[in-house]
C-alpha cells in the first residue's frame, strides 16, 4: 500500500518541485564553461579545480543518502502496515489489554522512521556546507590566481571581473543541483520500490492462448496426482529448509452434479485443495482438470468463473449490501436479490431499515456471522455456478440460523458439483464420496456407510462429531 501510494507521491513532489528547471540549469553551465574556455582556458582550470573535488563529495554522499533514503521508505511501510493491523485489529488489542504493549511497539517504529529520518538530515548537514566551501575555495583560487596575472598583465581586470561573475554563476546551479539531489535520491529509492513492485511477476500465469471449456460445461474436476507446497512466506527470514509438503499425491474426481465432501483434522489440507482448484496457487506436481482441461491452459477468469465458492473466512466489503451481492458485474440486482430469497438470506435484510441498501461496517463487521454466511451464500448462488465450493465455517450458529443455513446449503447444491470442506453431519451424509484427509493425504475415501463400516479413521471423527453434537442438543434440552 505505501508502495502505491506514498511512493508515488515521492516521485510526484520530484516533478512538482520544478526538477525540469534541472535541463536549463545543466544547459547554463555548459554555455558558460565554453564561454570560459574561450576567453582564457588557464583561467578556466583554475576556477573549475574544486569540480573533481565536488564530483568526489558527491559520489562519496550519494550511497549514503542513498541508502538512508531507502530506509526510511522501508520504515514509512512498516508504520503505515503497524497502524493498519493494529487499528483493524483493535479488539484483539484491547481483549487482550495490550494498549501499552501496542502503543510502546509504535513508539518504536515511530522512532525507527524518526531516526531514519534525522541520518538522511546528518548527511545533508555535511554534505552542503562542503558544496558551499568548495564554491568559496574556487573562487578564492581564482582571485589569487587571476590578481597574480593581472599584476603581470597577461589579463585585464575586465576579464577577471567577467571570469568571477561566470564563476559565481557556474556554482549557483550547481548548488541547487545539489538541493534537488535530495529530492533527486528520496524519488529514486522511491521508484526502486514501485519498479520492484510492477516487475513482480505473478505466481499464477495466465496464458497467453486460453483454451476454451468443450460447451456446454458439464462441471466435472479431477485431481490427478497432485502434490503442493505453500512457497515460504517471504517475510519470514528463510531458514533454508525446504517448505514441507501441504498436499501429497491427490487424485479424485468429482462428476457432474455429485457432492464430494473433504474431511479432516485442522491444517489436514483441505482449503489448500479448494485454493487450487480456484487456481490461488499453482500445483507443483501432477494436474488439475475441469472437463478434461488443464486449468493451467483456461483464462482464471473463466475458471473462476464457473465457480461459486464460499470460504471459510468470510469477506464482505464495506458498502451496501446489495454492493455485496452484485460483485461479479454479470449479476443483475434482480437475479441477486432472487438467490438472496433462495438461501432465506431475505428474511434477515428485509428487517433492517434500509433493506438491500442497508450499509455494512468495514469487512461487514456490523453483521452477524450468520447473517454474513447467509450473505455469501447468495452471492455464491447469484453467480448460478456450475461448480459449487464450500468450505464450511466450524463455528456453529445457533439451532434456528443452523437450521437455514442447512437448508440454503442444500439449495446451493441442488444440481451442481459441489466440493464442500464438510463439519456439518448434513452435509456428510448426502455426500456421493467423502475423502478423508489426514497430513495432506486421502486416507479413505467412500461414501458415509462404507466408511464407517471400515472402522478407521473417518468412524473416529464420525463418533467425535457425533457425541459433540449430542452433547449440544442435550444442553439445549
Ligand atoms: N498461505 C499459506 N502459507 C503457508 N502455509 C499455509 C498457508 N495456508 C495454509 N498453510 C498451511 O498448510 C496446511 C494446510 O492448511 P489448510 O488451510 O489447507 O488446512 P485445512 O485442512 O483447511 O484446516 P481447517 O480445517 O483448520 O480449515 C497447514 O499446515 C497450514 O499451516
Ligand atoms: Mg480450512
Amino acid at each position: 500500500m505505501t508502495r502505491v501510494t506514498s511512493d508515488v507521491e515521492t516521485l510526484n513532489e520530484l516533478f512538482a518541485s520544478g526538477v525540469v528547471t534541472v535541463f536549463g540549469d545543466i544547459f547554463r553551465i555548459i554555455a558558460i564553461v565554453g564561454m570560459m574556455f574561450y576567453m582564457d582556458w588557464r583561467l578556466t582550470l583554475v576556477a573549475l579545480a574544486v569540480v573533481p573535488l565536488m564530483i568526489l563529495a558527491a559520489a562519496t554522499f550519494r550511497r549514503a543518502v542513498r541508502d538512508s533514503f531507502r530506509e526510511i521508505r522501508a520504515r514509512v511501510a512498516r508504520l503505515n502496515a503497524f497502524l493498519q493491523e493494529h487499528l483493524s485489529g483493535v479488539r484483539v488489542v484491547q481483549l487482550f489489554g495490550r494498549e501499552q504493549a501496542a502503543a510502546d511497539a509504535f513508539g518504536g517504529v515511530n522512532q525507527a522512521h524518526l531516526d531514519a529520518h534525522l541520518r538522511s538530515i546528518t548527511i545533508y548537514a555535511i554534505f552542503f556546507p562542503v558544496v558551499e566551501f568548495l564554491t568559496i575555495a574556487a573562487l578564492a583560487s581564482l582571485l589569487w590566481y587571476g590578481g597574480l596575472r593581472t599584476e603581470g598583465s597577461t589579463i585585464t581586470v575586465g576579464v577577471l571581473a567577467a571570469f568571477i561573475q561566470y564563476t559565481r554563476r557556474f556554482f549557483q546551479p550547481l548548488q541547487d543541483l545539489s538541493e534537488k539531489y535530495n529530492l533527486l535520491q528520496s524519488a529514486m529509492a522511491s521508484s526502486e520500490r514501485i519498479f520492484t513492485l510492477l516487475d513482480t511477476r505473478p505466481t499464477v500465469a495466465v496464458p497467453a492462448q486460453p483454451r476454451l471449456l468443450p460447451a456446454p460445461v458439464r462441471g466435472e474436476v479431477r485431481f490427478e496426482n497432485v502434490w503442493f507446497r505453500y512457497a515460504s512466506v517471504p517475510m519470514d527470514p528463510a531458514q533454508g529448509t525446504e517448505p514441507a509438503w501441504v498436499l501429497r499425491d491427490i487424485s479424485f474426481t468429482a462428476r457432474p452434479g455429485q457432492t464430494l465432501a473433504l474431511v479432516g483434522h485442522t491444517g489436514a489440507g483441505k482449503s489448500t485443495i479448494i485454493n487450487l482448484l480456484l487456481r490461488f496457487y499453482d500445483v507443483e506436481r501432477g494436474r488439475i482438470t475441469v472437463d478434461g482441461v488443464d486449468i493451467r491452459e483456461l483464462d482464471p477468469a473463466t475458471l473462476r468463473g464457473l465457480v461459486g465458492y464460499v470460504q471459510q473466512d468470510l469477506f464482505l466489503f464495506t458498502g451496501d449490501i446489495l454492493r455485496n451481492l452484485v460483485l461479479d458485474a454479470a449479476i443483475t440486482p434482480e437475479a441477486a436479490m432472487a438467490a438472496a430469497r433462495r438461501v432465506g438470506a431475505d428474511r434477515f435484510i428485509q428487517r433492517l431499515p434500509a433493506g438491500y441498501g442497508h450499509v455494512l461496517g468495514e469487512r461487514g463487521r456490523s453483521l452477524s456471522v450468520g447473517e454474513r454466511q447467509l450473505l455469501s451464500f447468495a452471492r455464491a448462488l447469484a453467480r448460478d455456478p456450475r461448480i459449487l465450493v464450500l468450505d464450511e465455517a466450524t463455528s456453529s450458529v445457533d439451532a434456528e440460523a443452523e437450521a437455514q443455513v442447512q437448508e440454503a446449503v442444500a439449495e446451493l447444491m441442488q444440481g451442481r458439483t459441489s466440493l464442500v470442506v464438510a463439519h456439518r453431519l448434513s452435509t456428510i451424509l448426502h455426500a456421493d464420496e467423502i475423502l478423508v484427509m489426514h497430513h495432506g493425504e486421502i486416507r479413505e475415501r467412500g461414501t458415509h456407510r462404507a466408511l464407517l463400516a471400515a472402522g478407521g479413521l473417518y468412524e473416529r471423527l464420525y463418533r467425535l462429531q457425533l457425541s459433540g453434537q449430542e452433547a449440544r442438543q442435550g444442553e439445549r434440552a
